[in-house]
């Protein structure tokens, strides 16, 4: 996607929410959209319908829709949610899943926290546990920055060895120490999908050193990276991936699991936002 649509997008976004740029946006993955709903104060609402260029959002439990406001019992930080993101299974290129990030990073948006429901490979890991994502392995066999580099976005090889902020990491842990909510740690395997793993895949993937496995994230944080923004990430373990146990997995179970997981997701999300630095209290 070229810099003059995505500068329309940013326009369109600018006209409905006034001249303050949010400090963090929010990617929220599957089942979790319920956290801007929940959380968010006076809400500017865009559906991505209206924003110039933006895929259609046909993924089940994503809403499509991009949600601006303070969060709840906090002047600051101006947060901006998505509601639904793009996947390599809707037949989306990665190009295309990356340019909601895109469009954030050319509103000047400086972090990015991205959530995601997924399999949990780690043997201790059960459904509705959340997991810190400590780095990822890229298993969709291309990358969001192949083709012509488009240098106002970023540079050609951009640097991966902190995909994850430290700094946001440490936040994240201490947010959840004071929230007293269990936060794990591990590396995010990201897979096409749609079909979900099989088992001898899941064996290959501990090999691996992956920890979780989920079907995004990987390419808008890759985007988020190459534009020069902090990203921290979380994985909500929706089930143990496949066989670990003899259960078969589904959408709905993930789905359930998601769902029951929204107090402790809300609690740890809204605290981590609350305390993650903002532009003003931070020199870089
Ligand atoms: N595999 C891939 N993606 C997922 C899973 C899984 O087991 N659970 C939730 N998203």
């Amino acid at each position: 996607m070229k810099g003059a649509s995505i500068d329309k997008a940013v326009e369109l976004i600018r006209s409905s929410v006034g001249p303050t740029v949010p400090e963090i946006a929010l990617i929220l993955g599957s089942g979790l959209g319920f956290f801007a709903d929940a959380n968010v104060e006076d809400p500017v609402t865009i559906a991505y319908s209206k924003i110039p260029g933006f895929p259609e959002s046909t993924a089940p439990l994503h809403d499509g829709n991009l949600v601006v406001g303070k969060l709840r019992e906090s002047p600051e930080p101006l947060v901006c949610c998505l509601q639904g993101r793009f996947h390599r299974y809707e037949g989306y290129s990665l190009d295309q899943i990356a340019m909601p990030v895109r469009i954030l990073a050319r509103w000047g948006v400086p972090t990015l926290v991205v959530t995601n429901a997924a399999g949990g490979i780690d043997e201790s890991f059960n459904p509705g546990d959340l997991m810190l994502i400590d780095d990822h392995i890229n298993f969709l066999g291309s990358n969001p920055l192949i083709g012509a580099n488009v240098e106002e976005f970023g540079p050609r090889f951009p640097d991966m060895t902190y995909a994850y902020d430290p700094q946001l990491k440490e936040i994240a842990l201490s947010a959840a120490r004071a929230v007293n909510v269990p936060l794990n740690r591990g590396v995010y395997v990201a897979v096409s999908g749609p079909s979900f793993e099989t088992p001898a895949e899941i064996r290959a993937f501990r090999v691996l050193g992956a920890d979780a496995v989920g079907m995004s994230t990987v390419p808008e944080v890759i985007a988020a990276r190459h534009a020069g923004m902090r990203v921290l990430g979380i994985s909500c373990i929706t089930n143990v991936a496949a066989g670990m146990s003899a259960e078969e997995i589904s959408h709905e179970k993930v789905e359930a699991a998601a769902t029951s997981a929204r107090g402790s997701f809300s609690t740890l999300v809204s605290r981590i936002l609350a305390i993650c630095p903002t532009s003003q209290s931070d020199s870089g």
